[in-house]
C-alpha cells in the first residue's frame, strides 16, 4: 500500500535472459512488463531499484560459439548486447542491467559456492542419470517423458560424471511451511498450488550443481575442473545485483533484499520457488517477497520459432509503430493468468481505436478547441453545472484507485483499461457539454471556459497515470496542454492544476493506419520470412556431396525449338530441345507458370545425363532446371544468349 510522504524502497527484478540468440518480442515482453510495475512504484513515491541483465554461461552457448568459430564470450558480448539494445529501445528504466560474465558476479556466486559447502549443504558425490544437452539438466527415469526430456522433448543421453550436489532434501519441510505459511509467496495461486502438489510435496532430491562436462561457466572455487550449474550461477544475480557477497555484503544489498517482487515466466516458476528460496535459506539470507509467474505471449495461435517464420522481434514493431504503441500494446494485450496472443491485425486495431481515436483525439480537439475560442490560455471563470460536471470528475477521480489496485495484483491491463477509460470518459464529457454549441453563445463563455478546464485537468490527470505505460507520450501531452504538473499527489484529486497555463499547438499524437495496405505489406514479408525459414531448413537438411558426386550431373545449355500441352494434364508441356549436336524430348511440370509460345526461342539449363523416364505417357529424355519459389511457383533458369551445348559447372 502507498503511504504518502514515507519514502519505502521497493526491489523488483526480471529473469536474465539466456544470450543464445536475440529475443523475440515473448522474451521481451517481460522487460515491458515489469518496467511498467517499476514506473507506477516510481510514481506513488517508492524508492524503486530494478534489475534485469543477461544468463551468459552453460554448454549450449559454448557449443555455438564453436559452431560460429568465434570465443564464447565473443558470442555473448554480442547477444547481450542485443539484448540490451533492446531494452534500451523499449525504453525501460533498469538501474542495473547485470550480465552473469561480469566480474563482481563470478567473484559473489564462488563465495556463495563456498560459503554452502563449508556449510556441509553442498557436498561431492557422482551423478549418473539422462542429461538433456540443450537444457543442461539430469533427469531422473522416472522424470522423463516417453524417454525424453520433460521440459524440451528432445532426446537424452546417459551420462555419468563426478559433481557436487546441493542438499535440498534437507529444506524441504522448512520450504513447504514457508510457502504454506506465506501464502503471497508464489503468485498467482495455481501456481503455488503446482509447485506443493507436483514438486515439493513429492519429496526433494538433492540437486547437482556442478558439471565437468564443458568449461564455459564459472569454476568452483577449490576445485576447477568443475564449473558451477547454470541455475545456481543465474539465480544468485538477484542478490550479486546488489553487491552480496557470502563474506560480506554491501549497502546496496541491505537497503534493497529482499526484494518486493522476481517477475519470471510460468515455465521458470519452479527454479524460482524451489532452489532460489533454498539456496537463501541456506545462506541464512531472508526469502523474496513474491514470485510472479507470468503467463506467456504467443502470436496467433502458436510459439513464436524461427522455423517457423513468425518470429516478431522488438525493434520491427518498433520501426513501424514507434517505442510507446508497441509498450501499449504488449501491455493491453496480457491477460493476467493465461497466455496472450497477438497479432499485428489486432495491433492496428488497437493503435486506431485507443490511441489514434479515444486518446489522440480528445487531445487533440480540447487542444485545438481552447485554441480557436481562448487563443491558448483560458480565462478560467468558473461556471460550473454539478449535474455534469461532478460525476465527471468523480468518474476522473476514480481511475487512479482503480490503476493501483490493478497494479497491486498484477493485472496490468486493467490497470491500462483503466486509464484509457478515463479518455473514454472524457470523450463522453464533451459529447454531454457540446463545446462547439456553447462557442456560438457570446453569453455562455464562462460555462465555456470551465468545460475546457474541466478537459485539460482530465487529460493532465490521465497523461501522468499513463506514464508507466507510454512515457513518451505522458511528456508530448503534457507538452501541448502546457503544464508540467505530474506529481502522484496531483492526481490524486482533481482540481490541482492552477490557471495561467497555456496550451500549445494542436498535433496529432497518433497517426492513424491504413489497416488493409499495411497489413497487405506485413503479409508478403511474412511469406517471405516463412519461404526464408523454410529454405534455410532445407539447407540445413541435406547432406553434405563431394565434388565428384556433382561432376556426375551433366548440365547443358538448350534451346526450346517446340512446346505444347500434354493431353490431359494440366501441368505439363512437351518440349523438344536442341544441344547443337541432337536434339531430344522433355516433359516439364511448368505449364501452370508458362504458355508454350512464349517458351520458343529461349534458353534453358539441361541435365542431359538423366536416365530417360516416361511422364503423361511420353517418355522424357532429360529434365530441365528450375526453382520452386514458393507454392505452385516454378521458375525456369534461363540461359538466353549462351551458345547450344555448354557445359553448365
Ligand atoms: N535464463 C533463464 C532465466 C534465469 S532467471 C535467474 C531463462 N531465460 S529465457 O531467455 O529463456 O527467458 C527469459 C524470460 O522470458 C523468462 O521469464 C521466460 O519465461 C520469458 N519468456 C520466454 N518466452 C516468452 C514468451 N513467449 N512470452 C512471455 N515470456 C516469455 O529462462
Amino acid at each position: 500500500m502507498h503511504k504518502p510522504g514515507i519514502r519505502m524502497k521497493y526491489y523488483i527484478t526480471t529473469a536474465i535472459a539466456y544470450t543464445s540468440k536475440k529475443p523475440h518480442i515473448g522474451n521481451s515482453y517481460e522487460i515491458v512488463l515489469t518496467d511498467a510495475i517499476a514506473r507506477f512504484r516510481r510514481l506513488q513515491g517508492y524508492d524503486v531499484y530494478f534489475c534485469t541483465g543477461t544468463d551468459e554461461h552453460g554448454q549450449k552457448i559454448e557449443e555455438l560459439a564453436k559452431a560460429e568459430g568465434v570465443t564464447p564470450k565473443e558470442h555473448v558480448d554480442r547477444v547481450a548486447g542485443e539484448i540490451r539494445a533492446i531494452c534500451d529501445l523499449l525504453n525501460t528504466t533498469y538501474d542495473r542491467f547485470i550480465r552473469t560474465t561480469d566480474a563482481d558476479h563470478e567473484a559473489a556466486v564462488q563465495s556463495i559456492f563456498k560459503r554452502l559447502y563449508d556449510k556441509g549443504d553442498i557436498y561431492k558425490g557422482e551423478y549418473e542419470g539422462n542429461y538433456c544437452v540443450p537444457c543442461e539438466s539430469f533427469f531422473t527415469d522416472a522424470q522423463l517423458k516417453d524417454g525424453k526430456c520433460p521440459d524440451c522433448g528432445r532426446p537424452v543421453t546417459r551420462a555419468k560424471e563426478e559433481a557436487y550436489f546441493f542438499r535440498l532434501s534437507k529444506y524441504q519441510r522448512q520450504l513447504e511451511e514457508y510457502i504454506e505459511s506465506h501464502p503471497d509467496f508464489i503468485y498467482p495461486e495455481a501456481r503455488k498450488n503446482e509447485m506443493l502438489n507436483n514438486f515439493i510435496r513429492p519429496g526433494l532430491q538433492d540437486l547437482c550443481v556442478s558439471r565437468t562436462s564443458f568449461r564455459w561457466g564459472i569454476p568452483v572455487p577449490f576445485d576447477d575442473r568443475h564449473v558451477i550449474y547454470v541455475w545456481i550461477d543465474a539465480l544468485s544475480n538477484y542478490i550479486t545485483a546488489l553487491g552480496y557477497r557470502a563474506d560480506g555484503s554491501s549497502d546496496l544489498y541491505k537497503k534493497y533484499w529482499p526484494a518486493d517482487v522476481h517477475i519470471v515466466g510460468k515455465d521458470i516458476v519452479r527454479f524460482h520457488t524451489i532452489y532460489w528460496p533454498i539456496m537463501l535459506m541456506a545462506l541464512g539470507e531472508p526469502l523474496p517477497k513474491k514470485v510472479y509467474g507470468h503467463p506467456w505471449l504467443l502470436f496467433g495461435e502458436d510459439k513464436m520459432s524461427k522455423s517457423k517464420g513468425n518470429v516478431i522481434y522488438a525493434d520491427e514493431l518498433v520501426e513501424r509503430f514507434g517505442t510507446d504503441a508497441v509498450r501499449y500494446y504488449l501491455l493491453s494485450e496480457m491477460p493476467h493468468a493465461s497466455d496472450g496472443s497477438i497479432s499485428y491485425a489486432e495491433m492496428i486495431d488497437r493503435f486506431n481505436s485507443d490511441l489514434a481515436n479515444t486518446l489522440g483525439n480528445l487531445v487533440n480537439r480540447t487542444v485545438a478547441m481552447t485554441n480557436q475560442y481562448f487563443g491558448g490560455i483560458l480565462p478560467c471563470r468558473s461556471e460550473a453545472d454539478d449535474a455534469v460536471d461532478l460525476p465527471f470528475k468523480r468518474d476522473i477521480e476514480a481511475v487512479l484507485p482503480a490503476e493501483a489496485a490493478a497494479f497491486d495484483a498484477f493485472k496490468i491491463a486493467d490497470a491500462l483499461e483503466a486509464v484509457i477509460g478515463g479518455a473514454k470518459r472524457s470523450n463522453k464529457y464533451i459529447d454531454e457539454t457540446q463545446p462547439w454549441a456553447l462557442a456560438k453563445d457570446p453569453e455562455k463563455k464562462a460555462r465555456l471556459s470551465t468545460v475546457l478546464y474541466n478537459l485539460i485537468e482530465a487529460i493532465r490527470i490521465i497523461a501522468v497515470e499513463l506514464s508507466p505505460f507510454m512515457p513518451e507520450t505522458t511528456d508530448r501531452i503534457l507538452a501541448q496542454i502546457g503544464t508540467d504538473l505530474k506529481s502522484y499527489e496531483s492526481i490524486q484529486r482533481f482540481g490541482g492544476l492552477e490557471p495561467g497555463f497555456r496550451v500549445g499547438e494542436a498535433q496529432p499524437l497518433f497517426v492513424r493506419i491504413n489497416a488493409p495496405q499495411l497489413l497487405k505489406e506485413i503479409e508478403a514479408e511474412m511469406r517471405e520470412k516463412t519461404r526464408a525459414a523454410k529454405c534455410a531448413a532445407q539447407i540445413a537438411g541435406v547432406a553434405k556431396i563431394g565434388v565428384d558426386d556433382f561432376a556426375k550431373v551433366d548440365l547443358r545449355v538448350a534451346g526450346i525449338m517446340t512446346a505444347e500441352r500434354v493431353k490431359g494434364a494440366k501441368k505439363l508441356l512437351k518440349l523438344t530441345l536442341d544441344l547443337g549436336s541432337e536434339t531430344r524430348t522433355v516433359v516439364s511440370g511448368i505449364a501452370k507458370q508458362y504458355k508454350p509460345e512464349e517458351l520458343i526461342g529461349r534458353r534453358v539449363i539441361m541435365v542431359s545425363n538423366l536416365q530417360p523416364a516416361v511422364i503423361g505417357k511420353i517418355e522424357s529424355q532429360g529434365m530441365i532446371l528450375a526453382a520452386d519459389a514458393g507454392e505452385d511457383d516454378v521458375r525456369l533458369i534461363f540461359a538466353d544468349g549462351i551458345p547450344l551445348g555448354s557445359q553448365v559447372k
